[in-house]
């Protein structure tokens, strides 16, 4: 009698007849005989020439397998085997392209010490409101994306600019407000990420169509791009500043609520206002 550990180090499969007639099987066989199972077939599933798992095929009769089953069932392991590892490959690019998503993120951040942790914070905070409006799995993935991403423009903002004590000079004003068009730009030869360009694009758009940089307003704003102004608010107001000192909560809030309707979509701010446990 194989046990399943086995038949992962020899990499063979195995076809028992008659289960019943085999002395001390492993528990789990035991089992499967006592819910009436009388023969069974076992194939390692191969990745790369290394058994990652056993598919275990039983019958409710002795000797039920025939050398052809074998055969076939072996390559049904050999189509499983290809799956699993090319899931394995998805999660791993997966994780690779949001890992160069993040690096990308915190390099801009990092261009000022007052924007440190940044994207990520204001990705936290988008994230939570899109949870309490009730976005889905799916949409969450892609404001993640568009909330890291979301400064990227800034990558070619001098430091000096972002780092100003001070009020700026229209001048430097006027490059600051490159950022989200310039942002969509660098993002635009990206498949992958053709969904997120517009959130990225107007984030610094005003509800009631006072912002840049087209001046949009209301529902034609994006919903994402919606969410990331307030999350990106919250955390610019909070963040000290070489000319001040970063506000409390209960400011913040209070700046939320009167600019709802003007600045922010009022029913994104409510929803900002619920993870902050304030239902006003
Ligand atoms: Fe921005």
């Amino acid at each position: 009698e194989t046990t399943a550990t086995e038949i992962i180090e020899t990499g063979s499969p195995q076809y028992v007849p008659y289960l019943s007639e085999v002395k001390d099987l492993p528990s789990l066989e035991r089992h499967l005989v006592k819910e009436g199972f009388m023969s069974h077939i076992r194939i390692p599933l191969m990745v790369k020439g290394e058994a990652i798992g056993v598919l275990s095929i039983g019958a409710k009769r002795p000797a039920a397998f025939t050398p052809d089953d074998l055969s076939l069932l072996e390559k049904i392991a050999s189509q499983i085997g290809i799956a699993m590892e090319n899931s394995r490959l998805l999660t791993d690019l997966d994780e690779l392209f949001i890992g160069t998503v993040r690096a990308l993120s915190s390099s801009i951040d990092a261009k000022s010490r007052w924007t440190a942790g940044h994207s990520e914070r204001v990705t936290q905070y988008a994230l939570k409101i899109a949870k309490e409006m009730g976005m889905d799995d799916m949409a969450l993935g892609e404001l993640e994306l568009a909330g890291l991403l979301h400064d990227i423009g800034k990558i070619g903002t001098y430091e000096a600019i972002l780092d100003k004590p001070g009020k700026l000079t229209e001048e430097e004003l006027k490059l600051i407000q490159q950022h989200p068009s310039r942002g969509a730009e660098i993002l635009s030869p990206i498949k992958q990420l053709q969904d997120i360009i517009p959130c990225v694009k107007y984030h610094h758009e005003f509800y009631n169509g006072t912002g840049y940089p087209e001046g949009l307003k209301g529902e034609a704003i994006p919903i994402y791009a919606r969410i990331l102004a307030v999350a990106d608010s919250v955390d610019a107001m909070g963040a000290d500043r070489p000319y001040r000192k970063g506000k409390p909560m209960e400011d913040i809030i209070a700046e939320l609520k009167r600019c709802a309707g003007t600045q922010f979509d009022p029913n994104v701010v409510e929803g900002f206002l619920k993870t902050v446990g304030d239902g006003q």
